[in-house]
């Protein structure tokens, strides 16, 4: 049964026709999933983009997520984010000053290393990677990108996520002498310039709240109940973590992973709870699907059906989400290297 709200935006949907386009993450509530034309990851979204020919596009996820949308969208296309004040706590983590600062701290002592960001990262910081012909990455291609980033030959600077870029280095067998975590307090001026010169990859102190909860004892207390039950975590977990299970990737992974697994199949994942439990209830009957433990983002739930209702209520009124040219021009080239690299990469 349909609620009012959901019949409004049915309504709205409907007469906008090819007008307006949804992009959901596969964070948001059920009540909101419900009304995506796209529903994604972060890097299957941000690929959407460029093709699309609405002229409103509403994003319903976080700040950076909308953000890098306007950097993407077509001259004349709208941006629309229905909850303004949902931010992405591990983005916020890296402010574009600080960033800045290091970057030059660093080059200034014969360090130039070519920055890395992390998808999860504000237009600023995009910026500060395409303009020292640095690139970006999302959990889904992070393996891919970090590789091309390393054949540049000038060292890496991974931001700012350390549990992904650690998660990354590992798998691709980088050595565990050749990374290092800067310390960035005091506007950089703690910064072990010795240890940088001697690390291939730095890692910026930045980490998920919601997917640093999940711990290896979760995973031990699971074995321990049953050793044929399969764990499946998102690499924004630690590396400890992520070594002790079974399986770990993007958002788009983990539903790949369970869609797969056979009938009757006993999966724990270690992510957002509100992707866990849609994944539990689409799944009912057929495989037990539970979570590693309950751990929910607070600003992908900021989204509901009244928020979405509310931005498309105010489409032709709304501020829609911008960037200034001078920091839209360099974030985007540093997008759109990580959409070339990809493709080329397969991922
Ligand atoms: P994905 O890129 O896997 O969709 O994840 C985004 C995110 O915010 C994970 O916390
Ligand atoms: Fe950011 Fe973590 Fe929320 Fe993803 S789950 S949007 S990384 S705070």
């Amino acid at each position: 049964m349909k609620t009012p709200t959901a019949q409004q935006i049915a309504a709205i949907r409907r007469a906008r026709g090819t007008g307006l386009a949804i992009l959901v993450h596969h964070y948001q509530r059920d009540e909101v999933v419900r009304h995506a034309d796209i529903l994604g990851d972060s890097l299957e979204l941000s690929r959407q983009v460029p093709g699309l020919t609405a002229r409103d596009i509403v994003f319903c996820g976080v700040h950076f997520m909308a953000e890098t949308a306007a950097m993407l969208a077509g001259p004349g296309q709208r941006v629309h984010l229905p909850t303004p004040d949902a931010a992405c706590v591990m983005a916020n983590m890296a402010p574009g000053p600080l960033v800045e600062a290091v970057l030059d701290r660093l080059a200034a002592a014969g360090r130039d290393v070519l920055p890395l960001a992390y998808v999860n990262s504000s237009a600023a910081v995009k910026a500060a990677c395409g303009r020292r012909g640095g690139t970006i990455c999302t959990s889904a291609n992070a393996a891919t990108m970090l590789k091309w980033a390393l054949d540049q030959g000038r060292g890496v600077l991974f931001l700012p996520d350390k549990m992904l870029g650690q998660n990354t280095c590992r798998r691709l067998g980088v050595a565990a002498d050749s990374m290092h975590i800067l310390d960035v307090r005091e506007g950089g001026r703690r910064l072990d310039l010795e240890a940088a010169r001697r690390a291939e990859v730095l890692f910026w102190p930045g980490q998920c709240v919601i997917h640093s909860r999940f711990k290896p004892g979760d995973i031990e207390a699971v074995r321990r109940e049953n050793p044929e039950t399969k764990v499946v975590v998102h690499p924004e977990c630690s590396p400890e973590t992520v070594a002790l299970a079974d399986a770990a990737g993007s958002t788009s992974f983990i539903i790949k992973y369970v869609a797969e697994a056979p009938p009757g199949a006993d999966i724990v994942i270690g992510t957002e709870l509100h992707l866990v439990a849609r994944l539990a209830s689409q799944y009912q009957g057929l495989k037990t699907i539970r979570p590693l433990r309950e751990s929910a983002c607070t600003n992908m739930a900021k989204g509901t059906e009244e928020t979405l209702l509310a931005a498309l209520t105010a489409l032709d009124t709304a501020v829609p989400v911008t960037v200034p040219d001078d920091v839209r021009e360099p974030a985007r080239a540093a997008v759109q290297r990580m959409l070339d690299v990809s493709a080329r990469g397969g991922r």
